[in-house]
């Protein structure tokens, strides 16, 4: 009894973090590179495509434009966390930076 319930909270708990979009408080260097956040904030998650050096987003055509990757870091989504101290200039380098890196699907 007491064991279902300890499973009960633990499940939950992971649910609300999922849900909730977590957020990262990275910031980067004043003069950090879309290439250092990249690395800093992002790789962590998101490899190489197999067999696919340095290429790490296969998109649609209507995906591969920087609108997207901005609104990815910024809003974040149920799995990826949004990244609010990524802002301005090193939003523009980062998004660049991945968007560089991405292939059409
Ligand atoms: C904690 C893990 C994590 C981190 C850190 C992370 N992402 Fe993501 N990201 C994900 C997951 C999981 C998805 C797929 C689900 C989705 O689209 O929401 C995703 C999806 C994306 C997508 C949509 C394209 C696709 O492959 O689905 C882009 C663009 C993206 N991430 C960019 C970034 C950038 C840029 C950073 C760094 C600033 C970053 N991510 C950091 C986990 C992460």
């Amino acid at each position: 009894m007491k064991k279902s319930i300890v499973l009960l909270a633990a499940g939950l708990t992971t649910g609300s973090l999922l849900l909730s979009g977590c957020s990262r408080d990275y910031t980067p260097a004043a003069d950090a590179s879309g290439e250092d956040i990249f690395k800093g904030a992002c790789m962590e998650c998101h490899e190489p495509i197999e067999g696919k050096e340095n290429i790490y987003y296969e998109l649609s055509s209507d995906e591969l434009n920087i609108n997207f990757f901005s609104k990815k870091v910024t809003s974040g989504s149920l799995l990826m966390p949004k990244f609010p101290n990524i802002t301005a200039d090193k939003l523009t380098a980062v998004s660049q930076y991945a968007l560089d890196h991405a292939i059409k699907k």
